[in-house]
This record gives C-alpha cells, structure tokens and sequence, in this order.
C-alpha cells in the first residue's frame, strides 16, 4: 500500500499527473527513515530534516509533526515485515509547465511508501567493499534533500560500473561524501569528518556516529578532509540509514589500510547495533 494525498491505495492505484512538478522539474524533497522492529529510526531527526529541506526550497509543510507520526505509524502497520525503510516525498504539487512557484495554494503531492529494509550483507561487513573517486559535479546546495537525483543518479553508476558499492566525490581537493551515503576517514585512531555544510548532506547516521564515537571516548575531527587523507586512511567508513555503517576496504582498486575492515570501523558497528537495541526496546 501506497500513501497518496490523503489515502493509502495499492501500488497499482496510486497514479500522478505527468504535470506534476516532481516528474517535470524534480522539484520536491524526500526523506528515508529506517523502521526497525516497527519502530522508526531516530524520527524527529528525519523529520526535522525534512522541515529544514522543505524550508529550503520554499514549500510549507503540509502535515504537523503529529500527522506525520499518525501517517508513519499507519503506514508500517499496513506492512507484513518488520524492518523497513520508510520512504516520504513532497513536491510542489501538479501545475502548466514554469519555472516559476505555481500559485500559492496549489496543493502539495504527498506520497510515502514502505519497503524491507536492506541492510548490508554479512559478507559485506565480513570483507567490506569496494569504492571509486570521482568529481562532485552536483549543485552547491547539497545539504537540501532533493529529489532532483540525476547527479547523484549517474555518480553512483560509476561504482556499480566499476564492481565497487560507492562513489567517494570530491570537490576542490577534499572528500565531501558518498554519492548516496557520508563518509568517514580514520588516521591513527581519529576519526575524520568533513563539517556539515551546503556541500553535503547532514546525514542522520552521521550524527549517530559521531555521537557515538564521542561516548566512547574516540576522538574525531570534524573539517575539511584533504584528498590525500582519504587516499592514506587506515580505514574509511560508508553511512547511510540503509548501509548503516559499512567498511570501505578497497579505493580506486588500491588497499585501505590493510585491505580488510579496521578494528575501530568495527567497534563502531558493534556501537551503532547496541545503539538501534536500546532505542527498539525504549
Ligand atoms: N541516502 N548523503 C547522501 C547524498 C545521501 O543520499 C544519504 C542518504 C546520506 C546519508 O544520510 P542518512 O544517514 O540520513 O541516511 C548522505 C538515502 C539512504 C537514499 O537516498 O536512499
């Protein structure tokens, strides 16, 4: 079952105008919040998230904070599976081709949908995987979560072209993240991070990491990453609500480190597991 404007209707069922503006412009923003044993991931984060990117692009928020708890409970209780990613996506609802804001009043599309989740693979985190580097070609307002994607569309292409899981870009001589998950390096036991910015998405999992590492008693460092840190790490880190925290053990065909998981990558996803038990049970 899908969510569309106000009713939940099967997949089949939930059809949009070819003029709405989403399909025409991608004008519209999206969140994935992940749902594990029904209960929602770090919720008013996402959803505030979702308000600072709605904000941004100037489309007011057509549900409260408790509709859209109403509205997220109702859609994962419609599911036959526990762990899911729960997708949301606005847009600037359906008007004649322009540019230029519809008039004011010109209802929003809404639609939401649930999936199972897909965490990464035992083997994947046993051996982690593999990325490339490539330029950050995208916009200069990475930090909205836009579902204008192509950029990031055909970045992550060059890893699945290349056998690898993720496309590390860069900009301007530092790293600034995954084409669809943050990235994280560690140098002698440091944790390096690059600030959160317009260049990158905040991500929820990146909060979580460094909150955790912060716990914990390891250092972090959050700046600008020098290409060249990345390309001498001893180990790099993937995040993202789906891959969760996954090792990143081959660069551009080259060793990281070792070439297998690190010891703190790994401590940091015994953390981050630990972490989603005590919020599940809460
Ligand atoms: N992507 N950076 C980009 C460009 C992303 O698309 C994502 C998430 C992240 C990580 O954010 P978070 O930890 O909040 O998931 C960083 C989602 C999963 C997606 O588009 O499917």
């Amino acid at each position: 079952m899908i969510y569309l404007n106000g009713r939940f209707v099967p997949l089949e069922e939930a059809t949009i105008s070819v003029l709405d503006r989403g399909f025409i412009f991608g004008d519209g923003v999206y969140e994935l919040i992940p749902v594990y044993s029904r209960k929602p991931f770090r919720l008013n984060e996402h959803l505030a998230r979702l308000q600072r990117s709605l904000d941004a692009i100037r489309l007011p928020n057509p549900h409260s904070e408790a509709e859209w708890h109403g509205l997220i409970d109702q859609i994962i209780g419609l599911q036959a599976f526990d762990d899911q990613s729960v997708y949301m996506h606005i847009t600037r609802g359906v008007a004649k081709r322009d540019h230029a804001f519809p008039a004011a009043g010109t209802p929003p599309t809404v639609m939401m949908m649930a999936n199972p989740l897909v965490t990464p693979t035992s083997a994947q985190i046993e051996t982690g995987v593999a990325a490339v580097t490539a330029v950050d070609n995208r916009w200069l307002r990475c930090d909205i979560k836009g579902i204008s994607l192509l950029p990031n569309v055909l970045l992550r292409q060059l890893a699945v072209d290349a056998g690898a899981a993720e496309t590390i870009l860069l900009r301007g001589g530092f790293m600034i993240e995954g084409a669809a998950s943050n990235i994280f390096v560690v140098k002698d036991e440091v944790i390096y991070a690059p600030p959160k910015n317009n260049l990158m998405l905040p991500g929820i999992t990146y909060d979580v990491v460094l909150e955790l590492a912060a716990q914990n008693g390891v250092q972090s460092h959050i700046g600008a990453v020098p290409e060249r840190l990345l390309r001498h790490a001893d180990e790099i880190w993937q995040t993202s609500s789906t891959r969760e925290v996954l090792a990143v053990t081959t660069l551009d065909g080259e060793p990281v480190g070792d070439g297998r998981p690190g010891l703190l990558g790994q401590r940091m996803l015994e953390w981050y597991q630990a972490y989603k038990l005590s919020v599940m049970r809460a």
